[in-house]
């Protein structure tokens, strides 16, 4: 009996083992999980998929990571420097420290992915009888 309780015992270690070693396998990088953070809080939705920025929202893409931090912390802290960046207030409440690190992290190093994030528009239109 306490043979087998030892068994499962070394069994469950072994199992805990395979865990962590599985979650450290697909442990992510600080830019891979900004660009999650970034499309699963809806940024894209008005900064851009790219963070490029449209209309009256900012481009956020290889800006200072020092300036894009200070902004999401104040914003956190419910400040806004106008009454256009009051939007931001909401989108920033829940960050944590850790994710307006991977944020401004993916942001600033942010690379553009061809045909990953962005709809490729490139294709030049050929032969549409315009003469
Ligand atoms: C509903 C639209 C909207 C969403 C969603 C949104 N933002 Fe913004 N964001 C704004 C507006 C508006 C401003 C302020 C523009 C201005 O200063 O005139 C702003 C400003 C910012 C700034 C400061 C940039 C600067 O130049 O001052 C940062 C950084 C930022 N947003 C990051 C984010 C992040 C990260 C998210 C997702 C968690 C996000 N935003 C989601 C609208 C949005």
């Amino acid at each position: 009996m306490t043979l087998i309780i030892n068994n499962q015992g070394l069994e469950l270690r072994f199992l805990f083992l395979l865990f962590f070693i599985i979650l450290y396998a697909h442990a992510k990088t600080p830019y891979q999980m900004g660009k999650t953070l970034y499309m699963e809080k809806g940024c894209y939705s008005c900064h851009g998929n790219n963070a490029e920025g449209m209309h009256v929202y900012p481009k956020l893409a290889n800006r200072a990571k020092g300036f894009l931090t200070y902004k999401l912390s104040r914003f956190r802290d419910k400040i806004s420097d106008n009454q256009q960046q009051e939007m931001m207030i909401a989108f920033a409440m829940g960050l944590s420290d850790a994710d307006i690190d991977n944020l401004t992290t993916f942001l600033y190093e942010f690379v553009e992915e061809k045909n990953g994030m962005k709809y490729d528009d490139s294709h030049k239109g050929e032969g549409d009888g315009g003469s």
